[in-house]
């Protein structure tokens, strides 16, 4: 097949928005901001070139929401202030000159910070496995506080004030991470939110908290302004994690979702094992029911970069969107590559270890490590 007629490569038409292929960068942590959390120059480059490449969207690494509790590594960067804002700005400036929509995505870690001793969680309850090295943690991970009533107000007025200074950096919108094991999925994950009050309990109760902020956010925002969410099932410290009742609790979330009414749901397997770890019993995949339950553009990550599994996700209706991660830090030309017939730069570990920092990953690239032949 001519590769322009490709599924991956027809636009999709959004409201207020178009975008020139389904192909986007999925939210990737770099630990290379400045200790104070700001952007920089090697920063530019690196986002710049996704959007040279022909990714026609791009989620940013996961920014801090507040100065008090939500850092998850050193050197992440933030969206607490004008600085920051100045900071992504000339960033944002550049992707959007190369044809590419600029998410900023907005995480609190929770009690999976790489970086406070003192962390906060919906319950005290002690999170499995060790800190990420390369992303600077040593050691188990601390008991979380139990966080109060006026904990978790701080905690959204941080989300919606990280929105608005996302929007003053001129990003098209944001992403709140409710993934990968964070403070947000914390709330969702039953068993790890035992609370007795309005944020625990029914599936409704621990949707709430992220509910209120994308309503909250709604109230300060343009319409223009996208308000996606990140949902998964596994956790950074337990990648195959799955909902105890499946699908079931799948639809149940997906309900409350529908109600909050997100612009975008980007539906993340970070293990990369899409077909193991996102269908159910029942044949239906996380993202085919999120995009039957709520009819927004869904984004569906895990290994989107292999082509059988990227057409059948777009062919079957699984999703609008495919998201690209580790491939996409081997080669951030991979669109361009794919639609000319060239093959993409494979991706290899060294990559991210021991450190996951640009610089790092650059230097490998270059390295006798990785073999382009
Ligand atoms: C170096 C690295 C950093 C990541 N950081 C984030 C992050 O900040 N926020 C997030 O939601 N996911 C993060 N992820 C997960 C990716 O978004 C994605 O789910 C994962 O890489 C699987 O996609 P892939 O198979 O295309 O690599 C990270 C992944 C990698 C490899």
């Amino acid at each position: 097949m001519d590769m322009i007629k490709h599924p991956i490569f027809q636009p999709l038409r959004w409201p207020g928005h178009s975008l020139k292929n389904r192909l986007i960068i999925a939210p990737m942590s770099r630990v290379s901001a400045t200790a104070e959390g700001l952007a920089t120059a090697e920063m530019e480059a690196y986002y710049t070139a996704f959007a040279k490449g022909g990714f026609s969207m791009i989620i940013t690494e996961g920014n801090y929401t507040d100065e008090m509790a939500s850092k998850a590594y050193p050197h992440q960067p933030g969206l607490t202030s004008s600085s920051h804002a100045a900071a992504w700005q000339p960033v944002v400036e550049q992707v959007k000159k190369h044809g590419s929509l600029m998410i900023a995505q907005l995480m609190h870690a929770g009690a999976l910070s790489q970086y406070f001793q003192e962390t906060l969680a919906p319950s005290a309850i002690q999170p499995a496995g060790v800190k990420m090295a390369q992303y600077g943690g040593t050691g188990a991970y601390p008991f979380p506080k139990a966080m109060s009533l006026e904990d978790i107000n701080a905690v959204k007025k941080g989300f919606v004030n990280a929105a608005k200074v996302a929007l003053q950096a001129g990003f098209d919108g944001v992403e709140l991470h409710m993934a990968n094991g964070y403070l947000l999925d914390q709330f969702l994950t039953p068993e790890l939110n035992v609370r007795e009050d309005q944020y625990g309990g029914s599936t409704s109760n621990r949707f709430r908290i992220a509910a209120e902020v994308i309503q909250d956010i709604r109230a300060v925002v343009p319409a223009h302004f996208l308000v996606g969410i990140r949902l998964s099932e596994g956790k950074v410290n337990d990648l195959k994690y799955r909902w105890k009742n499946g699908a079931a609790m799948a639809i149940e979330i997906l309900e409350e979702v529908r109600k909050a009414a997100p612009d975008f749901i980007h539906i993340a397997v970070q293990s990369g094992e899409w077909e193991r770890d996102s269908f159910y019993s029942n044949g239906t995949s996380y993202a085919a029911l999120a995009k039957q339950i709520t009819g927004k553009v869904i984004i569906a990550n895990g290994g989107m970069h292999q082509l059988t599994r990227a057409t059948r996700v777009i062919e079957e209706s699984h999703a609008d969107l495919l998201s690209v991660g580790k491939a996409a830090l081997a080669d951030p030309a991979w669109p361009m590559h794919i639609l000319n017939g060239t093959p993409p730069l494979p991706f290899h570990p060294d990559m991210l270890w021991p450190e996951a920092t640009i610089k790092h990953a650059n230097e490998v690239i270059k390295s006798k490590h990785i073999n382009i032949s």
